[in-house]
């Protein structure tokens, strides 16, 4: 099989590493790809937002399937386009990409489904959670205690131009779940947690994501499969009848409060870093279960995953969540390797033959291991190897995993 993948960060490189791996593949190519995804396939100069430029490259290589990576390009259209052509694709039409695109339609497709989410508020008053409508790369979302954060986030939401979501603030733990979808049929993947926030102790600014493990304690196969149940299955039906099939991953983040878990986003791809530790622990053919799923059949599907437990570290730039840090050789990746981590690139660039930052998250450093524990001190063992001017990441992620 021929695969395009789209895209260029930590999640794609995760996502080159283990098709790489998969017997059926024969050619792997990604638009644009990164250094790390260059040692694994051909990369080709083509934006992910590129979509005259996606469509005309997946017919030139005669693709047999291309995965798409991040949600602009998916939301944008891209993958109507590609079907249109009769190009299998593994990611949503923009009209089923619109759960993650427009918090509006995902609060209205939750209600018709009966999935349990925050209940939206008619009235603008602490305590409470404004959200922007449209995509917003995670900074639109603005949590109010008190009347002056209230005020300042309508004042941050309005600047985004689009109509706003009021609803009700939930406490608890966050857990995400993702599904492959081919329509109709939702096959979980294992639960996974994030760290949004810039700083340990979950301070500072919220960024794309600072880390990510999984297993997460009490929340095993059983209660994932019941998130499948009451979220993601009824979702796709709901979809389905609005004539808008989900192809792809549904990523549902939930908020699990003391009346159960509660819907707080829905996104329409993998989750980045949350999949650099996903995938280190499916042993299943991940290949075979994207391209079935984009031909509309996981009938009979499963996915095999191992009992051990990862642990992501997100490597970023000095300035991060700005992006302006950019050019700075990156040392010691061959030792963080060969110390037996994973290192994924996501901001990395190449200046000559030296690999330097390129902006933003630069690397994420995974590591496996029988335990969260064991897969932590591992991951951070490794990440002590690299370095580059500024390096920044978090001390605490996975800290209070009791698995
Ligand atoms: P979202 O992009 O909707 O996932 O929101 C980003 C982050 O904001 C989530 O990961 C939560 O930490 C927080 N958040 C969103 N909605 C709520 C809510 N209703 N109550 C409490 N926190 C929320
Ligand atoms: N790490 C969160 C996301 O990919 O949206």
């Amino acid at each position: 099989m021929k695969v395009l993948l789209v895209g260029s960060g930590g999640r794609e490189h995760a996502l080159a590493w283990k098709l790489s791996q998969a017997p059926d593949l024969a050619e792997l190519h990604a638009a644009p790809g990164n250094p790390g995804i260059a040692a694994l396939g051909h990369c080709h100069p083509v934006r992910a937002q590129d979509g005259e430029g996606l469509l005309t490259l997946a017919r030139s290589l005669e693709a047999d399937l291309v995965v798409v990576g991040p949600e602009a390009p998916l939301v944008d259209g891209v993958a109507n386009e590609l079907r249109h052509v009769g190009v299998p694709v593994f990611g949503p039409s923009s009209g089923a990409a619109a759960i993650e695109g427009s918090k509006t339609f995902a609060k209205d497709v939750m209600r018709a489904a009966g999935v349990p989410t925050a209940e939206s508020l008619s009235i603008a008053r602490p305590p409470c959670v404004i959200k922007a409508d449209g995509l917003a790369a995670g900074k639109g979302v603005f949590i109010c205690h008190d009347q002056a954060e209230l005020d300042d986030a309508l004042q941050a939401a309005a600047a985004f131009g689009d109509s706003i979501v009021i609803e009700e603030l939930l406490e608890g733990e966050e857990v995400s779940v993702f599904a492959l979808c081919d329509g109709t049929r939702a096959i979980a993947l294992p639960a996974v947690q994030d760290f949004k926030r810039a700083e340990d102790g979950d301070t500072g600014p919220n960024t794309g994501g600072m880390g990510s493990y999984s297993p997460v304690a009490g929340f095993g196969p059983a209660e994932v499969e019941e998130v499948m149940d009451t979220v993601h299955r009824p979702v796709l039906e709901e979809l389905a009848e609005r004539g808008a099939s989900f192809v792809g991953v549904l990523f549902a983040g939930l908020m699990l409060t003391d009346d159960g878990p509660r819907v707080l986003e829905f996104n329409c791809r993998f989750g980045d870093p949350e999949t650099q530790s996903l995938l280190p622990r499916v042993n299943g053919d991940l290949l075979g279960a994207l391209a079935r799923a984009a031909a509309g059949d996981l009938s009979g599907v499963e996915l095999e995953v191992s009992d051990d437990a990862a642990v992501t570290v997100t490597l970023a730039a000095g300035d991060y969540p700005a992006g302006n840090d950019v050019g700075s050789p990156i040392d010691g990746i061959e030792d963080a390797e060969q110390a037996g981590a994973l290192v994924f690139h996501a901001g990395t660039a190449l200046n000559g033959d030296r690999l330097v930052t390129n902006g933003g998250r630069i690397l994420s450093v995974t590591s496996t291991g029988v335990n969260v524990a064991v897969a932590r001190e591992r991951a951070y063992a490794a990440c002590e190897l690299i370095s580059f001017a500024g390096m920044r990441y978090r001390n605490d992620i996975a800290a209070m995993a009791h698995v």
